[in-house]
Parts: C-alpha cells; structure tokens; sequence
C-alpha cells in the first residue's frame, strides 16, 4: 500500500489531497482564488502566487486532517512540477519539498498535463490504446497512449487554448471570469444562429486552433454593436459552443478511429462542458467514454496523486529535494 500525499499550485487553486495506491482519494482539499481574480478578468500570476502562500499551510493541515492521517503515515510527497505559472508552482513546490524534507520523506515532481489524464482513471479504469483530450484553460492536447506512462503527443493547439477561447469569449460578452461555466450554460438556453468557423475542421492533423474563431466573435460583436444591433447572447454562446464542439469531437473521433483505440479520454476544466459530454456521448457508441467527475476535471491534487503513483513506479523518486520548471511536451 502507498499513500502519497500530493500538491498541486501551478494556476489559481491551492490544492492537497491524500491519494491511496493512485486509486483511493481520502481528501482533496481546493482552496479556489476564482473570487480574487474575478476583479480582474483573469488570472493574475503576483496575486496568484501570494495567495497561494497563505493558502498553502491551510490545504495541507486540512487535507492531513480530512483523511485522518499523519506525516509519518505518508510514503511519498509528490508535486506538480509543471507546466504553470511560475510564481504559482514554486509555492506548491517549496512546500512539498520542504514537507519532505523535514519527515524524511521520498519527493516525486508531477506534470500537470499527465495529472489531468490521470484524473480519469480515480473513478473510472484506463483501458489501452486510448486517447485522451487534454482541454483546460492552458492547454488543448490530444494524446495517444498505449499503456500507462506512454505517451504520444498527437496533436495541440497552434494557438489560444479552448478554455482562454471560452474565457475571452465571455469577457467580450461582458461575462464574469471564469466564462467557460457560463457560456455552457448560456448556450443552452439559445440557439445557434450565428455563423462561425471551425478552425481546422477539414486539416488532415489532429491540430487546433482557436485564436480566429474568437477573432470572429469579436468582429461580429463589433459590426452589431456600430449598427446599433441586439447582440443574443445565448445564441452567441450556442454558436460558438458548437463551433468548439464541432472541432473537438471530430478531431477526436478521427484519432480515436485511425489508432482503433479501445477507450476514449476527456479531461481538464473544459471536460466540465455539458455541450462536449453530451454530444460525444451521442456520436461515439463503438468506444467507452471514460470522463472524470466535475471536482476532477478542474484543477485539483487528487488527480496529481493519481498521476503519481505511476510516476513513482515508472521513475522512482528524487532524493534531492530539488525540483525544476517542465514544457507541456516533457512527458
Ligand atoms: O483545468 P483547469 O481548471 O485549469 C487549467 O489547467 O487551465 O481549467 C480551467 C478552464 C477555464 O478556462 C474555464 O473557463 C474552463 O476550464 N471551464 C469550462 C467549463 N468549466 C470550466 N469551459 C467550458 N465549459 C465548462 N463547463
Ligand atoms: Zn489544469
């Protein structure tokens, strides 16, 4: 039995959780700064980083607390080490380590990406060749994987992410931060009227792009706002969630069809998306769906545990105490 402890620091959640054999969640304490950074229209990486310091000894005497375990119960200390910001990782990491050190404990770094992944396989049971969409505010990958720990980067995004697409979508709509959540729940009040392009669409790869189909949001919001137009703010929520949809599923359907795969993945905040589930619940029958439940998907230490206890197996731990920053491609 193995029971690590796992922080995660790299955006705006404060997050620890104690994760059992990478399976088992005794607690998964978020300390969310969505409020503070609300006033600004997005994340501020300073406020991001300060918050996290005082949030940092909160989530792990909570989170020690909610499992009902103590440091000399805990095999493994393991962090997300990357990709993030900065600021924001080094306090997840200069707390861990520290943690570490001073129980004399094995410390593991984590990439974030292969957290998200791994958030899937807490409720549900990853089955190989899969393919996984890794969609959040950062980050629009699809990953080909043949068993647990391999990874082959299939495709990403040539640009913006789909979630900074859904966010700044929402701030031009005059929606609050975060808009994603919003405009899910805006679209399916209105109808999607409005004509928009599905970037890539017809590309023979399994790339992205989102930056021009916000471009056309944005100019169309622009030419109905000069000639004094209603803008419907529902149906323009609806259209570009299909637009997002539309490109999403058949990228996917499409890798998951060339490498016959037995299982499909969705993870990250954008996996919240009603619109997503649904429609690939409804296109793809000959594949098992497997998505993480709405605490897993955005960003959370269970799912850094989860990616950890095949880290470990897979690398072992450092002994150092010193971690270093990491790309989204150093899978
Ligand atoms: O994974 P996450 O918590 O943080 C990153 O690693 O980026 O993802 C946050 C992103 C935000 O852009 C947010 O707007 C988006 O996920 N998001 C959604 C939904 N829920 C969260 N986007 C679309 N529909 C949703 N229901
Ligand atoms: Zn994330």
């Amino acid at each position: 039995m193995m029971l690590i402890l796992a922080v995660e620091s790299s955006c705006d959640e404060s997050s620890v959780s104690i994760v059992r054999d990478g399976k088992t969640v005794l607690s998964n304490v978020v300390l969310s700064q969505i409020d503070i950074h609300k006033v600004y229209g997005g994340v501020v990486p300073e406020i991001a980083s300060r918050h996290h310091i005082e949030n940092m000894t909160i989530v792990f005497e909570e989170a020690l607390k909610q499992a009902n375990v103590t440091e000399k119960d805990i095999d493994l200390v393991a962090v997300t080490e990357g990709p993030g910001l900065i600021g924001s990782l080094l306090v997840g990491i200069n707390a861990a380590s520290t943690f570490a050190f001073a129980h004399n404990i094995p410390l593991l770094g984590v990439n974030h990406m292969i957290g998200h992944i791994y958030s899937a396989n807490i409720e549900n049971e990853m089955k190989f060749p899969l393919v996984a969409l890794v969609v959040s505010g950062g980050h629009t990958e699809l990953v080909y994987m043949k068993d647990h720990m391999s990874f082959e980067l299939l495709g990403e995004t040539q640009d913006d992410a789909v979630g900074e697409a859904y966010d700044k979508v929402g701030r031009m709509l005059g929606l609050p931060y975060p808009g994603g959540p919003l405009i899910d729940k805006l679209a399916t009040q209105g109808k999607p009227t409005y004509t928009l392009p599905r970037p890539m669409i017809d590309e023979d790869s399994y790339d992205f792009s989102f930056s021009g189909l916000k471009s056309a949001v944005n100019n169309m919001i622009y030419h109905m706002k000069r000639k004094e137009e209603e803008i419907r703010v529902e149906d323009m929520c609806a259209s570009f969630q299909q637009s997002v949809v539309d490109v999403l599923v058949s990228k996917l359907i499409k890798a998951a069809n060339d490498y016959q795969v037995k299982q499909v993945l969705i993870a990250g905040g954008v996996a919240a998306n009603k619109g997503l589930r649904t429609r690939l619940f409804e296109t793809i029958k000959d594949k098992e769906i497997i998505i993480p439940s709405m605490q897993y998907c955005t960003d959370n230490a269970a799912m850094i545990g989860a990616a950890a206890y095949y880290t470990y197996k897979q690398k072992g731990a450092l002994s150092d105490y010193i971690l270093g920053g990491q790309s989204s491609l150093d899978y």
